[in-house]
C-alpha cells in the first residue's frame, strides 16, 4: 500500500496538464484502477485483515483524490499566470503614428462649413440618398416631362417587373431635405443639410458621387440680399480670408426665381488651383429665392413666409481651400493621396479656434 501511495502521489506531482492528472486519476482511483482492485480483494481476506486493510485503502483513496484535487488547482492557477505573464497590453502607451488614421477633406470640410452655418443660426438635417421621384422632382417643381430630369443625368433604381410606379432615384441633389425640412419643422426655419447625391459625370471636376450641402432660410421678410450677406459671410469664413471675389450669374432652377449661380475666382496656372486670384471662375453653388410651389409643397403658406435657399458642392470648395487638381482622387482611397491631404481627427474645427489649423 505503502507503494501505491508513493507512486501515485509521485506521479501527480510530476503531472504538467490536466489529461496526464485523469489518467493518474483513472489508473489510481477509476473503477478498474488498482485501489479499486485492491477493494475487491478485501473479499478473499479474514474479518480482522479486512478490518485494518479497509480503512488504510479508503485512507489511501482519499488522499489521492485529494492530490489530485490540489494539483489540478496548481495547474489552472500556473496557467492563467501564464496568460498573464505573456497577454498584456499597456494601455498608457501612446497610438503609433504610423496606424494614425486621418480626416477625409471633404468630411473636414464638412465639418467646418458646419460650425459656420451653426454660428449663423442654421441646424442640421440629414436626408436619405435614395429618394423617391416626388422629393427628389416634383415636390421641387420639376414635374415628369421636364428637362431639368434629363440635365441631372439621374441614376434610377430597379422597380419589380409590373410595379408602374416612378422608380426611386439616388438623388440628384440635396433639396429634396428642403422639403423635408418644411414638413418636419414648419417656417420659420433655418437649416443645412450635408451630404452625398449622384449623377452619371465624370472628369477632372465631376465625380458620379459627390457631396452638396443644401441651405433653406424661411420666414416673413427674408429677401435676396439677405441670401448675398450669408454667402458672402460664409465664403469668407471658409477660406479664412477678409475678401473674396464672387461672381452672382443670374441662372435658372425650376425650385427658385429668381436663381443665380455663384463662382468664385481662382487661377489654374500650371495645374494648380488656387483662389482669390487669376482670371478663372468655378462654380460652387446654386441659389435662389424659393419658388412660392416648392414652399406650398412643404406644406408652409408662400402667401405669408418667403425665403432663400442654396445648394453648394463641397467637394468643389474642399478641391479650392486645399488646392486639390482632381476631384477623382477624392474616391480613390489612395492611401499615399490620403495621408497627404488628410486631417488629423483630433482637430475639430471651431470657429474661435481658427476652423482649420
Ligand atoms: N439643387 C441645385 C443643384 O443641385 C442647387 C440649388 C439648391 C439651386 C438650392 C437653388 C437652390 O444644382
Amino acid at each position: 500500500m505503502d507503494d501505491l501511495k508513493a507512486k501515485y502521489l509521485g506521479q501527480i506531482a510530476d503531472a504538467q496538464d490536466e489529461d496526464a492528472l485523469e489518467a493518474i486519476r483513472l489508473a489510481a482511483v477509476g473503477k478498474k484502477g488498482e485501489v479499486a482492485l485492491k477493494m475487491r480483494e478485501l473479499g478473499k481476506m479474514t474479518p480482522e485483515e479486512r478490518q485494518t486493510v479497509g480503512p488504510a485503502l479508503n485512507a489511501l483513496k482519499d488522499e489521492i483524490n485529494s492530490a489530485l484535487v490540489a494539483k489540478k488547482a496548481a495547474l489552472a492557477d500556473a496557467a492563467l499566470d501564464e496568460r498573464l505573464r505573456t497577454e498584456w497590453l499597456d494601455v498608457t502607451l501612446p497610438t503609433r503614428p504610423q496606424r494614425q488614421g486621418s480626416l477625409h477633406p471633404i468630411s473636414q470640410a464638412s465639418e467646418e462649413l458646419t460650425a459656420i452655418f451653426a454660428e449663423l443660426g442654421f441646424s442640421v438635417a440629414e436626408g436619405s440618398r435614395i429618394e423617391t421621384d416626388w422629393y427628389n422632382f416634383d415636390a421641387l417643381n420639376i414635374p415628369g416631362h421636364h428637362p431639368a430630369r434629363a440635365e441631372m443625368d439621374t441614376f434610377y433604381m430597379h422597380r419589380a417587373e409590373g410595379d408602374d410606379r416612378p422608380p426611386h432615384v439616388l438623388r440628384t441633389h440635396t433639396s429634396p431635405v428642403q422639403i423635408q425640412s418644411m414638413e418636419k419643422m414648419g417656417a420659420p426655419l433655418r437649416v443645412i443639410c450635408p451630404g452625398g447625391v449622384y449623377r452619371a459625370d465624370y472628369d477632372q471636376t465631376h465625380t458620379p458621387m459627390f457631396h452638396q450641402v443644401e441651405g433653406l432660410a424661411l420666414d416673413k421678410d427674408i429677401s435676396m440680399a439677405n441670401l448675398k450677406w450669408v454667402l458672402e459671410e460664409f465664403v469668407k469664413s471658409f477660406f479664412e480670408v477678409d475678401d473674396v471675389e464672387l461672381r452672382f450669374r443670374a441662372s435658372h432652377f425650376p425650385f427658385t426665381e429668381p436663381s443665380a449661380e455663384v463662382d468664385i475666382r481662382c487661377s489654374w496656372d500650371n495645374g494648380q488651383l488656387k483662389i482669390g486670384e487669376g482670371d478663372d471662375w468655378m462654380e460652387i453653388l446654386g441659389s435662389g429665392m424659393v419658388h412660392p410651389k416648392v414652399i406650398a409643397a412643404g406644406g408652409i403658406d408662400p402667401d405669408v413666409y418667403q425665403g432663400f435657399a442654396f445648394g453648394i458642392g463641397i467637394d468643389r470648395l474642399a478641391m479650392l481651400k486645399y488646392g486639390i487638381p482632381d476631384l477623382r482622387a477624392f474616391f480613390d482611397s489612395d492611401l499615399r493621396w490620403l495621408r497627404h491631404y488628410g486631417f488629423s481627427c483630433l482637430d475639430v474645427p471651431a470657429l474661435h479656434g481658427g476652423l482649420s489649423r
